[in-house]
């Protein structure tokens, strides 16, 4: 079986956000099952494409509304990644730094598709399923279907994965004149309330869509920025399936991004040392708990509500706690956080920016980690927490009520909080101290095992996507 996964992101290649981890780990635990998995990304002016190989496979031409763009298809010489990895590159389109936040991104995305299937088609290389990831490649199932230029890729079984239903890749219809001519009786696919409407039309088109939890499921038929409607009716191909996480990259005994490495039995002193090691690069004290957050400063992810919640914390338990938080995105967010963090140089460290080896050794030194989110489809980062031993303080939501039980539950091991406000944030905060103070060595140690040790690999969930294009297949 040939599985082609189109996206936007892909770790180690690009990345802005857990799309890239799922991206860069699913297709290679499926590779792993015994599946031919490849991998179809823009090309993107990062490091990555400047220290590998790149084989350019094929050259072609699509018009875009008139324009003739010229793109070439580049693939990684040697499979490095652990699936077959392509870039498609069009000078002056698909070559820039950036993933997103161009003016033109939707040209961006609408060529990439475009290219991406005029690629497949003339290069006969034709898989048995071709799996979407997120607007970005919404509109692909639909372009199979209803442009006569694909044609050989009609029938061929499509599915799609939602790892963000927030952002849809509206479009005006004004763009319909860049899109690959297609059977224009079609058009109320790619629409929803007057727009062009990826999302919209990749759940419309696709054979199956699944969610990166089963609980984001049941929410995007409650809250799904517009879509809720489209979700319900189209509830029969819908599946719930979670992510994991890649434990070959994510193995705190062998993980080169960090000071110290442990495992079970060292995980005391491990924790110890690279807390230390954080601390003082911040000029942090080291001795009390460690709070941290990682992530993209959006409301999405609740970030707005962090710099309140850390004022009055560092407030009422002056001297009793330390912060961290790595991440960015809206500038005022940044802003009164880096603020905050010169009010409190000793308890407070902020790091403005995206830095993939500091997030390794900031999960590898903390205590608990903090995820207000108001949205989590699935959630990445509390499982690279727990798989080093740092225990998951969320908001119950999405993804994480679906990997973090209670503390104050049968066998649960993190905590959960209901509401997305300052007051509640605070209020888990508290909560994480009183543990804290009340739990003694030993129980924190036993602790921390049992989350080192619950399996959150990819293993279970690449089998059930196996089972799932088995099933279309058939
Ligand atoms: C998006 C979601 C996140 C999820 C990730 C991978 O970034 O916001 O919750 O874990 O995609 O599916």
């Amino acid at each position: 079986m040939h599985v082609i996964h189109f996206a936007a992101e892909c770790y180690p290649v690009a990345k802005v956000g857990g799309l890239a981890d799922v991206l860069g780990a699913l297709p290679k635990y499926q590779r792993q099952l015994g599946i031919n998995t490849s991998v179809v990304l823009p090309f993107y002016d990062k490091t990555f494409v400047r220290t590998h190989y790149l084989e350019r496979i094929y050259e072609g031409r699509i018009y875009q509304g008139g324009e003739r763009l010229n793109y070439e298809v580049l693939k990684e010489k040697d499979d490095l990644l652990g699936f077959k990895l392509f870039l498609i590159r069009i000078p002056g389109l698909l070559d820039r730094e950036e993933v997103y936040s161009y003016p033109d991104e939707q040209v961006q995305f609408l060529a990439f598709q475009h290219a991406g299937l005029d690629w497949l088609c003339n290069a006969k290389m034709l898989p048995d399923i071709i799996h979407c990831h997120d607007h970005h490649t919404g509109l692909i199932p639909f372009y199979m279907e209803h442009a006569d230029q694909f044609d050989l890729l009609k029938g061929t079984p499509t599915i799609a994965t939602v790892h963000n239903g927030q952002y849809q890749g509206w479009m005006d219809w004004k763009m319909a004149a860049l899109l690959p001519a297609f059977d224009t009786w079609r058009w109320g696919l790619l629409d929803w309330n007057g727009l062009i409407n990826p999302l919209a039309a990749l759940i419309k088109c696709c054979w199956a869509y699944t969610t990166v939890s089963e609980g984001y499921l049941s929410e995007l038929y409650q809250e799904a920025n517009g879509l809720e409607s489209l979700f319900l009716a189209e509830k029969d191909k819908a599946y719930g399936i979670v992510n994991g996480i890649d434990t070959e990259l994510w193995n705190a005994s062998t993980d080169s991004m960090l000071a110290y490495n442990f495992n079970l039995v060292s995980i005391a002193k491990g924790k110890k040392t690279n807390k230390e090691k954080l601390c003082s690069d911040y000029g942090l004290n080291p001795l009390l708990p460690l709070i941290v957050f990682i992530g993209r400063f959006a409301l999405e992810k609740g970030a707005d509500l962090l710099a309140d919640s850390i004022r009055y914390s560092l407030a009422q338990h002056e001297g009793e706690v330390t912060f961290f938080i790595l991440g960015s995105g809206d500038r005022s967010i940044e802003s009164k956080l880096v603020e905050l963090s010169e009010n409190y140089s000793q308890h407070f460290g902020v790091h403005i920016g995206y830095n993939e080896e500091l997030a390794h050794q900031v999960y590898a030194s903390a205590d608990y980690l903090l995820m207000p989110s108001r949205v989590e489809p699935c959630g990445l980062n509390q499982l690279y927490a727990m798989r080093y031993g740092t225990i998951p303080v969320v908001r119950a939501t999405g993804g994480l009520k679906d990997t973090v039980k209670d503390i104050n539950i049968y066998d649960g091991y993190g905590m959960l909080f209901d509401e997305a406000s300052v007051e509640a944030v605070f209020g888990a905060i508290q909560q994480a101290l009183s543990f804290w103070k009340a739990t003694k060595k030993r129980e924190l140690g036993t602790l921390r095992k049992k989350i080192m040790k619950l399996d959150f690999s990819w293993d279970k969930s690449a089998a059930k996507y196996i089972e799932l294009y088995k099933k279309l297949i058939e």
